[in-house]
């Protein structure tokens, strides 16, 4: 049933930001290629998500068909193409007559084309919601239509709801048969925008945005802060704002990736896997950070301090385990220390292992340390049992 994925957080690629207009099938079946030979899909990258602008229109029989142009052998061709890669393939629409973009969309045609999806092979959905009416009724009724279209088809496939966190989703989307919902507006590629509203959205700014959500997420729905714009470097064209931001420092990249992993968040990169540098290469092939966000108990971070330029993250792992994450939002470097018991009501003694460095510390009740600025750290935690105390 449809109960069965997306037991931890999807994990892939989105063409959005890269290509927008100009996906075609040429840039997926290289972008596939490429997941494969870089070590991301054996990583867990495995869901390619076609976003906006491949859809062509609607035939004589209502049946939705690719941009003859940009998708020549159709997309069944291309499914099957990027499931002998071992990889899945999502794709997108809108419930409204047209997506944000302004190509078809699916608003009363949802069985018509959770039957076609689901003919081609396609393993996700990304229904989107720009002209769409803006209240949570009709936001919850159209999602759940697709939803139950989906679920009918028979073919398990995760569906992520994206009204950009505007009519509380975390609160209907699971109802709906979402399995993921944005909680915020689209990600850019900077680490606080100065303008604090909708379309601004930088690193900080999202994280600010995700607190107290934890409650709704775990296995089968997760809230999704958008994507990672970890490596995109000013490239992305919407993360970009069309050039307004030119992205942001290796350590800001990382420390998305951590946080995002701490928020048991959905992990889809944008960048061009085909070339990736080696620096950010490590950032997302991370094995210790990709298992805090991968941990199967589906618990998401809360935010346990928020004081004097330091946000604390506690996640709670399977096998008794904490994951800590200490994050300086400082534009400076700084000294932190906090006590596991006072600070964060941890009573005994820890072990725990530094993530990045790949320290090991026994018996730890006080964390201290330096961080540069924007720079994060992150502890796993384990109690310290009898016979090693
Ligand atoms: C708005 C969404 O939030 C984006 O992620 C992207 O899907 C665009 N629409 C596509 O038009």
């Amino acid at each position: 049933s449809q109960s069965s994925v997306a037991l931890t957080p999807p994990m892939g690629w989105n063409s959005w930001n890269l290509f927008e207009e100009d996906v075609s099938d040429k840039l997926i079946r290289e972008i596939a290629d490429a997941l494969v030979s870089s070590g991301m899909s054996r990583a867990g990258y495995q869901y390619i998500v076609i976003d906006d602008f491949w859809v062509g229109g609607r035939n004589a029989s209502n049946e939705l068909f690719p941009d003859p142009i940009r998708f020549p052998h159709g997309i069944k061709a291309l499914a099957d193409y990027v499931h002998s890669k071992g990889l899945k393939l999502g794709i997108y629409s809108d419930a409204a007559a047209l997506t944000c973009g302004g190509v078809t969309g699916s608003y009363n045609f949802e069985e018509r084309d959770a039957t076609t999806f689901a003919n081609w092979g396609i393993d996700y959905l990304k229904y989107d919601y720009c002209n769409a009416p803006g209240d949570m009724v009709t936001a919850f009724t159209r999602y759940k239509k697709m939803g139950d279209a989906l679920r009918s088809t028979g073919r398990l496939i995760v569906y992520s709801i994206c009204e950009w966190g505007q009519r509380q989703p975390w609160l209907w989307a699971r109802a709906a048969g979402g399995h993921l919902w944005r909680t915020t507006w689209d990600m850019r590629d900077t680490w606080l925008s100065d303008r604090y509203d909708n379309g601004h959205n930088g690193i900080m700014n999202t994280i600010e945005k995700q607190k107290g959500l934890e409650k709704y997420a775990g296995p089968g729905g997760w809230n999704d802060p958008d994507l990672l714009v970890t490596g995109l470097s000013g490239k992305g064209k919407s993360s970009s704002l069309n050039g307004r931001f030119t992205g942001c420092s290796l350590t800001e990249y990382r420390s998305q990736f951590a946080v995002w992993c701490m928020l048991a968040s959905p992990l889809m990169v944008n960048l061009d896997v085909r070339r990736m540098d080696t620096a950010v290469k490590a950032i997302l092939l991370n094995k210790e950070l990709i298992a805090i966000d991968q941990d199967v108990l589906g618990s998401q971070a809360s935010v346990v301090i928020d004081a004097n330029g330091w946000l604390v993250f506690k996640k709670e792992l399977s096998n008794d385990r904490y994951a800590i994450c200490v994050l300086n939002r400082q534009n400076v470097s700084a000294y932190f220390s906090f006590n596991l018991e006072s600070a964060l009501k941890m009573h005994g003694r820890w072990n725990a292992q530094e993530i990045f460095t790949n320290r090991r510390l026994r018996g730890v009740k006080t964390f201290t340390g330096e961080l540069t600025a924007h720079d994060c750290v992150i502890y796993v935690l384990s109690a310290m049992n009898s016979l090693t105390k």
